[in-house]
Order: C-alpha cells, then sequence, then structure tokens
C-alpha cells in the first residue's frame, strides 16, 4: 500500500492514519508529527520550522522534502506507507514524484477526505492531545457525555491543544490549504491516481469509505 491521504487541516487523516497502520502494517508519515517531534527535540530543524507552523504557514520546502527523503529511506518503509499531511503543494508533489520513481515504489492511489468548513473548524478547535503519549481526542465531536480522557496514560490525562488549533491560527491554515494544497486535487486527477471519499460521518463509516476507495476501480 502506498497511499497519500490528502484533505484540510482537521479532516481525519491523522485519525484514519491510525486505523489504516492497524489493518495494514504500514508505517504513517506525518510530517506534521515529524516536525513537531523535531520542535520537541529542539533541534535544529525544529527550531527552523516553528515560527511557520505557529502562525499556520507551510514550513520550506527544503527542510520538509530532506525529512521524507530521509524518513521513505528507512526499511519499514520499504512495503508501502501512508503519507498523511505530505505533499502540501505542487512542488512537493512533484518532488515526490521523482523521488518515488527513484525508489521505484510510485504512488497507487491519492485519497482527499473531503470535509465541509464548518465541520473542520469545530473539529480542530475541540482537539486536544495527550501530552504523554500523543493520542488525540476530541472534546467537541466525542459522543455526548463522554470525558476525554486518555486510557493509555491512566486515569490523570494531561490533554492539551496544540498551539497551532487556536482559533486565530486555524483561519490561517485554512487559508494556506486552499491557496496552496488544494490544487494538488487536479494534479492527482490528472494522474488518474485520486479518489474522493466524503469524510461527513463517524470514524467508522469514513474509515469503511476509505477502505472501499482503496480497492475499488
Ligand atoms: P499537520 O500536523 O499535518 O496538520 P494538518 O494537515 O493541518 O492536519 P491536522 O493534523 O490538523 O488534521 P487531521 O486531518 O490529521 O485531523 P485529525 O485526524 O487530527 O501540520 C501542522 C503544520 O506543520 C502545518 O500547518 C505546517 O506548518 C507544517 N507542515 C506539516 N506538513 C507540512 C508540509 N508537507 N510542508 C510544509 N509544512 C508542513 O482530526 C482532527 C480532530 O477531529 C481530532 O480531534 C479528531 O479526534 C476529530 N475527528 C477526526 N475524524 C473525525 C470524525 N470522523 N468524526 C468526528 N471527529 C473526528
Amino acid at each position: 500500500m502506498r497511499i497519500v491521504l490528502l484533505g484540510a487541516p482537521g479532516s481525519g487523516k491523522g485519525t484514519q492514519s491510525q486505523l489504516l497502520i492497524k489493518a495494514h502494517g504500514v508505517p504513517q508519515i506525518s510530517t506534521g508529527d515529524l516536525l513537531r517531534e523535531a520542535r520537541a527535540q529542539g533541534t535544529p530543524l525544529g527550531q527552523k520550522a516553528q515560527a511557520a507552523m505557529d502562525s499556520g504557514k507551510l514550513v520550506d520546502d527544503a527542510l520538509v522534502l530532506g525529512m521524507i527523503r530521509e524518513r521513505l529511506a528507512r526499511p519499514d518503509a520499504a512495503q508501502g506507507f501512508i503519507l498523511d499531511g505530505f505533499p502540501r503543494n505542487i512542488a512537493q508533489a512533484a518532488a515526490l514524484g521523482i523521488l518515488l520513481l527513484e525508489l521505484k515504489q510510485p504512488l497507487e492511489r491519492v485519497l482527499l477526505l473531503n470535509v465541509d468548513l464548518g465541520l473542520l473548524f469545530k473539529r480542530l478547535t475541540g482537539r486536544r492531545v495527550c501530552q504523554d503519549c500523543q493520542r488525540v481526542f476530541n472534546i467537541v465531536t466525542s459522543p455526548p457525555g463522554t470525558l476525554p480522557h486518555c486510557t493509555q496514560c491512566g486515569d490523570m490525562p494531561r490533554l492539551v491543544q496544540r498551539p497551532d488549533d487556536r482559533e486565530e491560527v486555524i483561519g490561517k491554515r485554512l487559508e494556506v490549504y486552499e491557496a496552496q494544497t488544494k490544487p494538488l486535487i487536479e494534479y492527482y486527477e490528472k494522474a488518474g491516481l485520486l479518489r474522493v471519499v466524503d469524510g461527513d460521518a463517524d470514524v467508522a463509516t469514513v474509515y469503511a469509505r476509505l477502505q472501499a476507495a482503496m480497492q475499488g476501480p
């Protein structure tokens, strides 16, 4: 399985990747997660990425491409991968195409998770992340009456909001998606790789739709 999960911030790429990893045994490669790890470790790359991430802009292509090249070369990606949040613009998509050609691992599908703007906003403002294990929760879209707690870290969850999930930054991220990432829809449609999945449903339903889109024509 060699796929790209394409979609706006909050469309469910990370959530669905977690389910796909379990079912297919291939790694999720999320440039957002890799960048957050680099920041947490205080590496030079993390420091360079910080300002762009906190303001909702894209991190420099050269930094991201270097990171992806290194990640795709690791042995666990040889059997396939789920690219989550990469590519993010046409330049990144073109570079990915060349890299995958070198690795003799062409993309099989690009799955677009389609979600309305209002819902994206609701999901992003409600997202909370466990500070200890990085599991993702949602205080808005979780079933009513369910207190968000981290089953992995015990009864004392330490849920925090991502700095870029503040309302003022969400607007910028959605703007950047419209201007820079959305053109990838046409790019991959022309390449015959795009499948559109309605992401406006509960997690299990969206997952079933994704599976069908992966297996269908
Ligand atoms: P990144 O981490 O990639 O963020 P993103 O693309 O904005 O995506 P999100 O992580 O916000 O959303 P998601 O689609 O994964 O949704 P999730 O499943 O969590 O990037 C962050 C920053 O890093 C960028 O702004 C940029 O600065 C930089 N960056 C990253 N990649 C880059 C690149 N390639 N080039 C340059 N810069 C880059 O779901 C969201 C919430 O909704 C969760 O709370 C979840 O529980 C809930 N939810 C999910 N699905 C459902 C559902 N079906 N029903 C109800 N709730 C749901």
